[in-house]
């Protein structure tokens, strides 16, 4: 299996609960390395401009005013499987269907408040990390 990077967000919501340990222990358990981390408070041009791909849908507006409610702590994730092992981690989108174990199950409220990010492909993976970290910043461990 190769050694993949991802992009993760923990949200607003999450970074408000204190966390953010608790979350990066669970990827370390998991054998997903951070790499690159910095804490942010997203504008609403950037929020927008990373969520892009849902401008049409109909919470758009809503995933943007939640995403700029407070600072959020962003990270690249670097190991084997790295972009399906972080999707696993963080449960299904809807915390009602996540399943336990999972960081939207225990740590998030609903649909639109759901503490975590991860990229879903590696040309979104890669997308998404260039939109947060230069190459520099990345630090591997691989
Ligand atoms: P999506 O890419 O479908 O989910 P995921 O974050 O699991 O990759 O949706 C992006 C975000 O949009 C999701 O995390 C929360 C928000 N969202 C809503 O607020 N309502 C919805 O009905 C959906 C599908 C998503």
């Amino acid at each position: 299996m190769a050694v993949e990077r991802t992009l993760s967000i923990i949200k607003p919501d999450a970074v408000a609960k204190d966390v953010i340990g608790e979350i990066y222990s669970r990827f370390e358990k998991a054998g997903l390395k951070i790499v690159a981390a910095r804490m942010a408070q997203l504008s609403r041009e950037d929020a927008e401009g990373f969520y892009a791909v849902h401008k049409e849908r109909p919470f758009f507006n809503d995933l943007v005013g939640f995403m700029i409610s407070g600072p959020v702590m962003v990270q690249v994730l670097e190991g084997e499987d790295a972009i399906r092992k972080n999707r696993e981690i963080m449960g299904a989108t809807n915390p009602k269907e996540a399943a336990a174990g999972t960081l939207r199950h225990d740590y998030a409220e609903s649909i639109d408040a759901n503490a975590v990010h991860g990229s879903d492909a590696p040309e979104t993976a890669k997308q998404e990390i260039e939109y947060f970290f230069k190459a520099d910043d990345i630090c591997s461990r691989s």
